[in-house]
């Protein structure tokens, strides 16, 4: 087999808060990859490094009372600590402030101008005079124009879920400072995307994105691709645009430039060609592992940088959904907002990235990290199944045969079916169907067990006529035992590295597995704990407080109370029914809106939802909907409102789908 030459990214984290789970997800997804090529054989590198630059870490930093590069510093330390404490083994953890990144940045940005794909415009934007900077979104606050609940971020209210241009908040103020903003002009560098159309249609084609993926970015396509804002005005913490003063790189201009800036200091660390994998042509393999909140990044903006400055393009862009924890968004009041550093204080870092495997498909669906299932699937998989069939037969093996397995297999059928399983567990890593590689493996066990229950060794091993059937169950086990620790290494690499050390032999991924003829075993020791769940709910307690406490006061209200109640009165005055969408289109100046009409049964009512992001208006004629009936019509700037149609809302506000009912169900029908 040939030895492939690969290199993988994660997604770079922003060097402006600790990491959570989430972020692990992310990780441990792309290590379990990169280990389990390594152990095929396979050159693969892993490098990311934190995303440092932006208005955001500025602030961060000057809140913090240091300048921006010790904050990244102070940052950095701890998501290295806590990528070691999970077992992540990266080849390079780096930063995009660095001389690498800016002179990566600065050549790919003179190649987009040369090429002619750079513009300038004149744009206005929120200005705030006191700090003399100027205000995204989401630093400006003011009071909803809508519920006129205060204190209300950007272009969306909390309370009332209104969305808005931050210019019609009332009396709208920048967060930063609490000075009103004035409107003021500045002039913005832009890629532009359009001269790339062909080219990006080509590419989604290429195989090279999940199908979903591809699907949602060429519906952004076909919508016309928008000029790309890529430049910031000072103050801003970043790299200033070679020959514009004044003017920084956008921090998503430099973000995936950090892929690349990254590998170079390992390239030079360790004398090794970095054009070998980044020239245009180059035969080497790249895989980037991302979250789907950042797709348009990866699948639109990256490659058509690349194509213009004459590098090589991804091999793949795989991207996965998001985490829950008990089936919602993690929560600073429930203390399930969770980070890398507070779980490895009370859990052990390879129960969670057994869980998360165990649960990762290929697709971008959300993992539920169910904290009950957790402490009982790795309980009963792990210590159960797995390291029970060593823990019960290595004694025997010590005690009735100097520690040796025998020269042959006893239950060659079973062992057969356990060497078979070797190339559909390797095609399952491969694939990131990890969830698939994990059942397989635990139907391995939990033949093995059966085996091991069926024939009793602690019973046969009483009497000298069956001592010997003894010896031969505990060595068929340890050697089965020896194929699943084996499959398991990409994701249980401790497990792993502590049974190598027992079993005195290597790991390495055979396709055709050898038994360990009359190999003399090391001693056992215990290879893992079982969780109680008591630890569990120390570190909920402990985020509770601590997270709560940091809350701001409106909030931890809430979060001492629990969710908001309502009485049954309240909730009896909701009336749902079910209304056909007979018309739906686009809403002029408003990006996250669509206009629907909805046959009520009763007559006709117009409805603006923001789902605008999640689906074209064709999609939406016919479905028979869920709408609250009697909502107070509301006067928008496009029209009136007189309903809101339900939906589910998935975890980062990233998928709005619409609530069904069968098209048989008439319009009108009450929800009960
Ligand atoms: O979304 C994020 O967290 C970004 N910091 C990811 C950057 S990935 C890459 F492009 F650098
Ligand atoms: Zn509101």
């Amino acid at each position: 087999m040939n030895r492939r030459e690969i290199l993988v990214t994660s997604a770079l984290p922003y060097a402006n808060a600790p990491l959570h789970l989430g972020h692990m997800l992310e990780a441990i997804q792309t290590d379990i990859w990169c280990r389990f090529q390594r152990q095929r054989g396979n050159s693969c590198y892993y490098v990311c490094a934190d995303d440092a630059h932006g208005t955001a870490i500025m602030l961060k930093a000057e809140e913090t009372g240091v300048s921006p590069e010790q904050h990244i510093e102070t940052i950095k330390k701890s998501h290295e600590a806590d990528l070691a404490g999970f077992d992540i083994a990266l080849d390079n953890f780096y930063t995009t402030h660095s001389e690498e990144n800016r002179e990566l940045a600065s050549r790919v940005f003179q190649a987009l101008k040369s090429n002619g794909h750079i513009l300038r415009k004149q744009i206005t934007q929120a200005f705030d005079e006191e700090k003399g900077l100027f205000l995204a979104d989401r630093f400006i606050k003011g009071t909803c124009p809508k519920c006129k609940t205060p204190d209300q971020y950007g272009d969306n209210c909390e309370a009332c879920g209104a969305t808005y241009t931050p210019a019609e908040l009332i009396d709208a103020v920048s967060a930063l400072s609490g000075s009103k903003p004035v409107e003021k002009e500045s002039e913005h560098y832009f890629v532009d995307l359009s001269q790339f159309d062909t080219f990006l249609r080509d590419w989604l084609q290429s195989g090279s994105l999940q199908n979903e993926i591809a699907n949602k970015l060429r519906e952004w396509l076909d919508d016309g691709l928008q000029a790309w804002d890529i430049s910031r005005d000072a103050p801003y913490f970043g790299f200033e645009i070679p020959g514009h003063p004044g003017k920084y790189f956008y921090v998503w201009l430099d973000a995936p430039i950090g892929y690349m800036a990254s590998f170079a200091n390992l390239c030079q660390r360790e004398g090794i060609s970095f054009d070998h994998y980044w020239a245009e042509g180059s035969k080497a393999e790249l895989y980037h592992f991302i979250g789907k909140d950042i797709i348009n990044f990866h699948g639109l903006f990256w490659p058509a940088m690349l194509k213009s400055s004459g590098f090589r393009l991804p091999t793949q862009v795989h991207a996965h959904g998001f985490v829950t924890v008990n089936g919602t968004k993690m929560s600073k009041s429930r203390g399930t907002f969770i980070n890398a550093a507070s779980w490895l204080k009370h859990l052990p870092a390879e129960s969670l990235r057994y869980y998360y495997a165990a649960k990762l498909g290929a697709g971008v669906e959300d993992i539920d990290l169910n904290l009950e299932d957790f402490v009982s699937r790795v309980n009963s998989d792990l210590v159960g199944k797995v390291i029970n069939i060593a823990s019960r037969c290595s004694g025997f093996l010590k005690r009735l045969n100097d520690n040796k397995t025998l020269p042959e297999i006893a239950n060659q059928q079973l062992w057969d079916k356990a060497v078979a399983a070797s190339p559909v567990i390797a095609q399952h890593y491969e694939k990131r169907e990890y969830s698939r590689a994990i059942r397989e493996i635990m139907t391995l066990a939990d033949r093995a067990n059966e085996y091991i229950a069926r024939e009793e060794p602690w019973k046969l091993a009483k009497s000298d006529d069956t001592r010997a059937r003894a010896v031969e169950v505990c060595s068929d086990a340890i050697n089965l035992f020896r194929l699943l620790a084996m499959y398991l290494q990409p994701v249980l690499p401790e497990l792993a590295e502590k049974s190598a050390a027992f079993l005195a032999c290597s790991l390495d991924w055979e396709d055709q597995p050898q038994s360990l003829p009359n190999h003399e075993l090391s001693e056992f020791t215990p290879l893992m704990t079982r969780i109680d769940p008591k630890q569990v709910e120390a570190m909920l307690e402990e985020n509770r407080a601590t997270q709560a406490a940091a809350l701001p006061a409106n909030k931890a209200e809430k979060a001492q109370t629990g969710p908001d109640l309502i009485d049954f009165k309240h909730f009896d005055r909701v009336d749902m029914r079910v209304a056909r969408v007979t018309e739906c289109e686009l809403v002029e100046g408003a990006d996250k809106l669509l206009r629907l009409v909805l046959d009520t049964g009763a007559g006709h009512i117009q409805v603006f939802s923001g789902i605008r992001a999640w689906y074209q208006p064709e999609e939406v004629v016919g479905r028979h909907v869920i709408y609250v009936a009697n909502l107070e019509p509301r006067k928008m700037k496009f029209g009136l409102s007189e309903g809101m149609v339900l939906c589910t809302d998935e975890t980062g506000g990233n998928g709005l789908k619409l609530l069904e009912v069968a098209s048989s169900i008439p319009p009108g029908t009450a929800i009960a």
